[in-house]
């Protein structure tokens, strides 16, 4: 009868388990502890016949010493356990995530390439308001009231008498820097511009563009030219030639538009030139005399030229974008490929 206890506490020892501190707990309560089942029956221990003490001894020592072990190496297993589960998805022998960099915006990268390369020909740089009177982005431009040419941008009008307006181009910095300046003038004016257009892979409601104006005695057409040589090679490459396609802009008398022939496909013909080998990058002229003259600058004394082209446009040309809107729709997987570039 006591022996068969003892089986039975053996056999229950054998198949203990425990899963938490608690199991642990009532394992030692149970087998361990001085009110365990184990010391019940030492208690017992003077009830057992004389002739069976022996035998019996040696088997409760046994249980005492088989419930000991059991109780140490649930104890170790519980440690082993809980120490994974704290350090649970932490590796320390895996590889660190790298740093994410972060990327300078293709349109800075190129808006800092062109104020560099016209800083070292001379240029300084200027900016002026995005909202702007009326008249310093229409009227002092020479575009008279009312004239067609006015529609010639879809513009944003954003207060009535005087009129307000998002400007349409950076050509009203040229005018502030006239106004409150004195010849000479040679600056650059990189800036945000806004048109009224539905936003497509060819248009946005707002780009980015860079004006240019050179006034001084005796500035000439020629330049205009050699400036637009120069800046064509630094930014598109040795062998880039440039095309001037006459134009008309009220502000500049001449005027021309200024192409580049194709650096992607060196003449052969592709989708970005669709097939003609030139594209165009910029606006340019003679500043018509009276865009002096509104400016108070006497245009029998002064001369200059102007020039006007679009960052998104070069960017496009520069890095073969093809949608517009990728500028600002801040998709990283767009942005990160310029990581590194400045
Ligand atoms: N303002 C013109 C435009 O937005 C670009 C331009 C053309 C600027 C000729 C100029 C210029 O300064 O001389 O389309």
């Amino acid at each position: 009868m006591m022996f068969d206890k003892v089986e039975e506490y053996k056999a229950m020892i054998k198949a203990a388990e425990a899963k938490a501190a608690d199991d642990l707990e009532q394992f030692r309560m149970k087998f361990i502890s001085k009110k365990s089942v184990v010391t019940a029956l030492f208690n017992d221990f003077k009830n057992v016949p004389n002739d069976q003490k022996k035998a019996f001894g040696q088997a409760l020592n046994e249980l005492k010493t088989l419930a000991q072990d059991k109780f140490k190496s649930l104890a170790e297993t519980l440690d082993n356990g809980s120490s994974e589960s704290a350090s649970q998805g932490v590796d320390l022998t895996l590889p660190d995530i790298p740093n994410q960099n972060g990327s300078v915006h293709p349109l800075t990268i190129t808006r800092n390439k062109i104020i560099e390369i016209f800083e070292r020909m001379g240029f300084n740089v200027a900016s002026g308001p995005e909202i702007e009177e009326d008249f310093y982005n229409f009227t002092a431009l020479n575009f008279p009231e009312n004239h067609p040419a006015r529609e010639m941008q879809d513009t944003f009008f954003i207060e009535k008498n005087p009129d307000k307006v998002l400007r349409t181009h950076t050509s009203n910095v040229q005018i502030r820097m006239m106004e409150e300046g004195k010849p000479p003038f040679r600056s650059i004016m990189p800036g945000r511009v806004y048109r009224n257009e539905a936003i497509s892979a060819r248009a946005h409601c707002f780009f980015h563009q860079v004006e240019g104006l050179y006034v001084d005695k005796n500035v000439g057409f020629k330049d205009l030219k050699q400036t637009v040589y120069h800046f064509v090679k630094e930014m598109f490459g040795e062998n880039t030639k440039v095309r001037f396609r006459p134009s008309y802009f009220p502000f500049t008398e001449p005027s021309a538009e200024i192409d580049i022939s194709c650096f992607i496909c060196q003449g052969k013909g592709c989708n970005v030139c669709k097939y003609t080998n030139w594209v165009e990058i910029a606006g340019s002229g003679m500043v018509d005399p009276n865009v002096l003259a509104n400016c108070g600058i006497d245009p029998e004394e002064y001369t200059g030229f102007a020039f006007g082209m679009g960052i998104e446009r070069i960017a496009m040309l520069k890095y073969q974008i093809n949608d517009l809107r990728l500028f600002s729709e801040n998709d990283v997987r767009f942005l990160r490929q310029f990581q590194g570039s400045f």
